[in-house]
């Protein structure tokens, strides 16, 4: 089934369209959706991403016409996935043109010395975190966005807004937590928002002129294991990535972004599963990673069409020094939930990984890209 298709991936272009907005880890290549979707789909078709992180699905599905469902448990990963995913129209985009006009314009204002005194958004340990200017120009740009009223474009401000947060805050990097005085001048938050907004601008408008509104994006911000939301038997295709278990904690990665964004962190914190905080804080015990894997692949079973496909993409991990060969796990539940495993290809990631990314190599481990067809 797979034996002609080349997922070798290395060295192409994974940044075109809308998919380098915004930081997300553990993104798949859109290579990796785009050539499942033109082989295995076709216009008008649904298909359905249960962990849609970024929307990498999403935004492939929506360029070849097919209408695309995403759900993730973590908020901040919704609203960018719908913001990456939905295009705008010339009236929206010259609203965000008015948007950076009216920050570029305050931006020389305030360095001629007319800088506002802002009363900054309250977020619990912000000081460390944010320097006094960084945080009333962050609190000024969603000021500025909330009185807006089309919802796709303020959404669309929120993300870039989002997307510099960590840059212009005093932590080292997106994956390094600790605190270091980066001695950010006034007026530097708003100029990179600005920057930011004009080269975001550019790839929205790329997007939407390939894609039209014939097709349909629904996105839940939902735990996936329970799919009662979405009508049995209803899904054309499946492409998904679920965590690789005890390698990240999804909710905490985003946290100062969804804080300044009144997003929610908890809904995510309980109920995201093979995160690090349920096997090396909490220890819990392996065996609930295969229990959280069993409820979702039912739940994908109950919504595909008859002998419909599911392709996933999944890594080893390692929990309580135990390397978890998921193949093998996947391979003994699948048959009992009625899944026929079609093939799997698996890479090593301890040299090089082929589909996903090389930060997850440790010797021992793969990653393996799983299909399965329904029953
Ligand atoms: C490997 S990432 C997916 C990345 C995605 N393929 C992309 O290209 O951006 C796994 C995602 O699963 C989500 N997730 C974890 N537990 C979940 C749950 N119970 N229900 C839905 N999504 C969940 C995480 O928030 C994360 O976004």
């Amino acid at each position: 089934m797979l034996k002609e298709i080349n997922f070798d991936f290395n060295g192409a272009d994974t940044q075109y369209l809308t998919h380098s907005m915004h930081p997300y880890p553990a993104k798949f290549p859109p290579q990796l959706p785009k050539t499942i979707l033109e082989k295995f789909a076709k216009k008008g078709d649904i298909v359905l991403d249960p962990f849609c992180g970024s929307g990498t699905t999403l935004v492939e599905a929506r360029l070849q016409k097919i209408n695309a469902v995403g759900i993730d448990v973590n908020g901040l990963s919704c609203l960018l996935s719908e913001v990456k995913a939905t295009p705008l129209t010339e009236n929206q985009i010259s609203k965000i043109n008015q948007f950076l006009n009216s920050i570029q314009n305050t931006s020389f204002n305030w360095k001629l010395g007319k800088r506002e005194q802002i009363q900054v958004k309250e977020i619990e340990s912000l000081a460390h975190w944010f320097q006094h200017n960084v945080s009333e120009e962050i609190t000024f740009i969603l000021n500025e966005i909330s009185k807006l009223t089309d919802e796709k474009v303020k959404n669309f401000l929120k993300i870039v807004l989002s997307s510099i947060i960590v840059r212009v805050s005093n932590q080292d990097s997106d994956t390094r937590y600790a605190a270091k005085n980066k001695n950010i001048k006034d007026c530097y938050t708003l100029d990179t928002f600005a920057e930011r907004l004009k080269e975001y601008k550019n790839r929205i408008i790329e997007f939407s002129q390939l894609v039209n509104g014939c097709t349909t994006l629904n996105i839940y911000n939902a735990d996936s294991r329970n799919l009662d939301f979405i009508e049995p038997e209803s899904v054309d295709l499946i492409i998904t990535s679920p965590p690789y278990a005890n390698t990240y904690d999804y909710y905490l990665y985003h946290k100062f972004r969804k804080r300044w964004l009144d997003l929610d962190v908890n809904f995510a914190q309980y109920n995201e599963i093979g995160s690090r905080r349920e096997f090396s804080s909490l220890k819990k015990n392996p065996q609930k990673w295969t229990e959280d894997l069993i409820l979702c692949f039912k739940e994908m079973h109950k919504v595909l069409k008859p002998n419909s496909l599911a392709f996933i993409v999944i890594g080893d991990s390692v929990i309580a020094k135990k390397i978890i060969k998921i193949d093998e796990i996947i391979k003994d539940f699948s048959n009992e939930i009625n899944f026929k495993v079609c093939e799997i290809i698996s890479s090593d990631l301890a040299s090089h990984s082929r589909i996903f990314n090389p930060v997850f190599a440790q010797k021992g481990k793969k990653e393996h890209l799983i299909v399965l067809q329904k029953q």
